[in-house]
């Protein structure tokens, strides 16, 4: 891995210039000084500009703005501009275009008009990183390389023929011989034997459901032929330059398709985009989990944030715009989660394109505004911030995320609509949020012996070797909690016989012998006062002690909550969706149970982390409501400058940084 941290933490954002005129540039320069940027993304999408006919490169443009910005003092993160191709590719090479399942041909005329397993596509584009990266590896300006751009958004599922080859391809990969291929898929179901790999396809449009396992296989393909893309592109790019290379990854609740556990190991850094639900009034919560997850995908290291926004974006129904301090609200709870770096879609708001009505960091209405006016403040508290680059995030609790469980749950024809991959897991979330602790989301096979509590929310699919290991962290002395609809397939979308939640039967001591999903609007109650819906199951306690069942509801009498001692610690069963107010009272028992405690004792809506490097530690405090709050804190206060002696008095809607001084 290549060290890619500068000085202090990295601020600013895409850098468009080809979409202005080249006296603009200077005023860019001179604004984007005046707020402290020090580090824009450059040519994500100028290919049509730098080859505007096959094989004829025009750089000259680009060699003046990178220019301009060295002299100017602003670093480069250097766009290997293959996001979306020239409009003459898909002319010259139609069968580039990428279809939908219904056969139907995506056209250019958006971005990213790309079929992923085309070799044409690769050939090109590769083509283009070899000129990019031979003419700019030495420039002083550049100190990172950025591949393409989120991979995938758009683009992540082909079905044409091309795919098609290429998925058959995968396959003979994978299975090597049709025998394993039809028994992984069992083909036996429905006269679905194939006899010969030319009868296999994507699962384009059918008349029913698609054999699943062919679907998961799909998605798992798919996923690794965006990685290709990468890959590709980072191998011309190790043979030619020698700073840092990462591409932006999409880590977030809405954006499933890319299992990018699997992508990490193929950059330098792990740097993410992220954008708030805007009609959520909680939105800050999605925020942090993204930010959590992207450390978990980062193995625990500072990581970047590529892009967000300063404000409203364009491709949200109603896009609502960003209050007073919300920008340093959500930068800064970034970087408590362990962002070495704030960067944003993008400089300067663009007059034309379909993106004219996002954010920027200058506005249309120009520098005498809110947005910039905060911008500049955020530049100020970045520098204050220096000393936490390089530190990591404390956390006692792992929640376990699988983007392979993700695609698993989520495929038709299952017990019950309403059980999705992320309602559990952002249920668990949330409530660990209110409760002040934080947790690294972290793939099943990490390593879990450092933490104390560990969360598994519907598991669906999960590997022997995780659950072993889930086991010994357990009887090691462990705490961890389970929900339904977790442990139910293996690798090939099989079930795991002999009653539910087959893999983790054993750990959990129970036994469920039947699924009871409940109507639409359907509630039940339990006997500890708890109330849920959507999901019951006839769980028969085989070691585990009951901790509460139903008194209604198909299952009157059923354990819904369970607890089974193993070894030397604790297995716990959640057999219904509890509701907020009863997760928040299960979490709290595990806590308790685990011995984790908030980071501070903080009020409700008041968001507290901390980072640490050694025996040095910063708190973060971020005040979410709209009253002055009180907490214990003892230190430097970083962005004020001020002492807090036992106390940190935080205004309303404000942020604190504070290099904790606990002896
Ligand atoms: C990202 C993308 C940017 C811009 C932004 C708008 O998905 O990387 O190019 O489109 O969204 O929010």
């Amino acid at each position: 891995m290549r060290r890619w941290q500068g000085d202090g933490i990295y601020f600013g954002g895409d850098y468009n210039p080809e979409q202005w005129p080249e006296e603009t540039w200077s005023e860019d320069v001179d604004l984007m000084r005046q707020a402290g940027v020090n580090l824009v993304s450059v040519g994500i999408f100028s290919w049509a500009l730098l080859e505007p006919t096959p094989g004829r490169f025009e750089f000259g443009w680009l060699d003046r703005v990178l220019d301009l910005l060295h002299d100017g003092g602003i670093q480069v993160d250097l766009a290997t501009a293959t996001a979306s191709p020239p409009p003459w590719l898909a002319r010259e090479h139609p069968e580039t275009l990428p279809r939908r399942a219904d056969g139907a041909i995506l056209w250019p005329g958006g971005r990213q008009a790309y079929c992923p397993s085309s070799p044409v596509f690769r050939e090109r584009s590769l083509e283009l990183v070899r000129a990019v990266a031979g003419r700019y590896a030495e420039h002083p300006a550049v100190v990172m390389w950025h591949v393409s751009n989120e991979l995938g958004c758009h683009n992540v599922h082909c079905y044409c023929d091309v795919s098609a080859e290429a998925f058959r391809c995968w396959l003979r990969e994978r299975y090597g011989d049709l025998d394993r291929l039809n028994d992984a898929w069992g083909t036996a179901f429905w006269s679905q034997r194939y006899g010969d790999w030319a009868e296999i396809n994507p699962p384009r449009a059918a008349l029913t459901f698609a054999n699943p396992t062919q679907q998961l296989d799909f998605l798992r393909f798919s996923s690794d032929e965006q990685r290709a893309q990468l890959r590709a592109e980072r191998e011309v790019l190790q043979t030619l330059v020698r700073q840092p290379i990462t591409t932006n990854f999409m880590i977030g609740f809405g954006i499933k398709h890319m299992d990018y556990h699997s992508w990490a190991s193929d950059v330098d850094l792990v740097s993410n985009d992220h954008y708030l639900t805007a009609a959520d009034p909680q939105a800050h919560l999605g925020l942090a989990f993204a930010a959590d997850h992207t450390r978990g995908v980062a193995g625990g290291d500072p990581w970047l944030l590529m892009e967000h926004s300063t404000s409203a974006v364009n491709w949200q129904p109603r896009n609502v715009a960003k209050l007073p301090g919300q920008l340093r609200r959500n930068s800064l709870a970034h970087v408590a989660r362990g962002a070495d770096g704030v960067l944003f879609f993008q400089w300067r708001a663009s007059r034309a394109g379909a993106e004219k009505f996002h954010s920027a960091l200058v506005p249309h209405a120009g520098p005498d505004t809110k947005v910039f006016r905060e911008v500049c403040q955020l530049g100020a508290d970045l520098k204050a911030l220096a000393e936490v680059r390089g530190s990591r995030v404390d956390a006692d609790v792992a929640i376990l995320f699988d983007w392979e469980a993700w695609w698993g749950v989520e495929l038709d024809s299952h017990p019950s609509v309403d059980v999705t991959y992320t309602d559990r897991l952002k249920a668990l979330y949330d409530s660990l949020w209110r409760a002040g602790v934080t947790a690294d989301i972290v793939h099943p096979s990490t390593d879990l012996s450092g933490y104390r509590l560990v969360l598994v929310p519907t598991l669906y699919l999960v590997r022997d070797a995780d659950v072993d290991a889930l086991h010994r962290y357990v009887a090691a002395g462990g705490t961890a909690a389970v929900t339904y609809f977790s442990g139910i397939v293996d690798a090939n979308d099989h079930i795991r016989l002999g009653g539910y939640p087959g893999a983790f039967r054993e750990l959990l001591g129970v036994r469920t012998e039947e699924f009871f999903p409940l109507r639409e609007g359907e509630q039940v109650q339990l006997d500890d006062g708890s109330t849920a819906d959507v999901w019951t199951e006839w769980v028969h306690p085989d070691g585990a002690e009951v901790l509460a069942s139903y008194t209604d509801g198909p299952l009157p009498g059923v354990p819904a909550l369970t607890r089974h001692r193993v070894g030397d610690g604790a297995a716990w069963y959640v057999g219904t969706r509890l509701h907020e107010q009863a997760t928040d009272r299960l979490v709290a028992r595990l806590l308790d149970e685990a011995g984790v405690r908030p980071t501070v004792s903080a009020p409700p809506g008041v968001e507290v982390v901390r980072r640490r490097d050694g025996d040095r530690t910063w708190l973060f405090a971020i005040n979410h409501t709209d009253t002055e709050v009180r907490l214990p804190a003892h230190g430097v206060e970083l962005l004020t400058g001020g002492q807090c002696a036992g106390e940190l008095a935080l205004p309303a809607g404000e942020v604190a940084v504070v290099r904790e001084d606990r002896t």
